[in-house]
């Protein structure tokens, strides 16, 4: 079967990233001038889908007003002439088809997966988490998908940490394989300190068969008190192959601070706009941090 639905769950409250958080929903948080969001959408369309649910909550609703059409910004870009604006105003309600749908409680993310099995029905569909960014030379959840296409199974996007960040992720241990797709043996939501059975972590890319609406439903609290996906991914193993593909390129962890601010940085390294006075200023400071220690 195809993959050509995908789900965007965006219903956390954003906690690490307190008070910008408390009113904006995190995944609208800015990216230079785009929403975060907006990036992974067209990671999700690049890679060949045009069926999306977002999965929100309470406060979320700029999300929506943001892939809506706005009549009245569109009247004032075209009377006031700014027509490539106006143009990339519109593209932004006709990327893909969007869908929403709440997650009424905070339940974690098993649960919000679960909210979207109606939309989902009886067929494999992507996961892409609404806080991680992905550069790499061709979309993340293509190749995914593509090798999808090859095993019909599962498969956890994956990229080693270091020992410190363990505990701060879902862990996958392999089996012994060919390198791009490995048969998972077991996973570990945020293992306790000395338990992680690997290095490799989910970072927030899926491919999912639709098996996993059955074992969510019936899932028991577990990390956090949540309902977890990566408990749900473990009872699937008594039933189907689960395959994890390593990621080599570089994910963006957006829900905390220094990560946020990171991928600003980066992201405007590569803008011609930006790059030149950017490398200025940021020399500027270090030189100066440099003479004249803070404290
Ligand atoms: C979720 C998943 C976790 C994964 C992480 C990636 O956790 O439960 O397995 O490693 O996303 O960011 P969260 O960050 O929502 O606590």
């Amino acid at each position: 079967m195809k993959i050509r639905k995908a789900v965007i769950p965006a219903a956390g409250l954003g906690t690490r990233l307190l008070p910008s958080t408390k009113a904006m929903p995190k995944e609208m948080l800015p990216i230079i001038d785009k929403p975060t969001i907006q990036y992974i959408i067209e990671e999700a369309v690049e890679s060949g889908i045009k069926d999306i649910i977002i999965v929100t909550g309470k406060g979320k609703k700029s999300i929506e007003d943001h892939f809506d059409t706005s009549m009245l910004l569109e009247e004032t870009l075209k009377n006031k002439g700014k027509i490539t604006i106006l143009k990339e105003m519109q593209s932004i309600s006709q990327l893909a088809n969007i869908h929403y749908i709440r997650q009424g409680v905070p339940n974690g993310l098993g649960h919000a997966i679960w909210c979207a099995r109606n939309f989902i029905g009886n067929e494999p569909f992507a996961v892409l988490l609404g806080d991680t960014l992905i550069k790499d030379k061709k979309p993340c959840l293509k190749e995914m998908i593509r090798l999808f296409e090859e095993c019909q199974s599962s498969i956890i996007g994956v990229k080693r940490v270091n020992e410190s960040e363990l505990s701060r992720y879902g862990i996958v241990d392999v089996m012994k394989g060919n390198e791009s797709l490995l048969k998972v043996r077991n996973l570990v939501e945020k293992p306790d300190k000395g338990e992680a059975p690997s290095d490799l972590a989910i970072f927030g890319r899926y491919i999912l068969t639709p098996k996993i609406f059955e074992l969510l439903e019936k899932q028991e609290r577990g990390v956090g008190n949540e309902i977890q996906l990566t408990d749900s991914l473990q009872t699937l193993l008594n039933y189907e192959n689960v395959y994890a593909q390593i990621f080599e390129g570089k994910s963006y962890d957006i829900g905390e601070k220094l990560g946020y601010l990171k991928t600003i940085i980066e992201f405007a390294m590569e803008r011609e706009d930006l790059k030149k006075d950017l490398v200025e200023f940021l020399k500027a400071i270090v030189i100066k941090k440099g003479t004249a220690p803070l404290e």
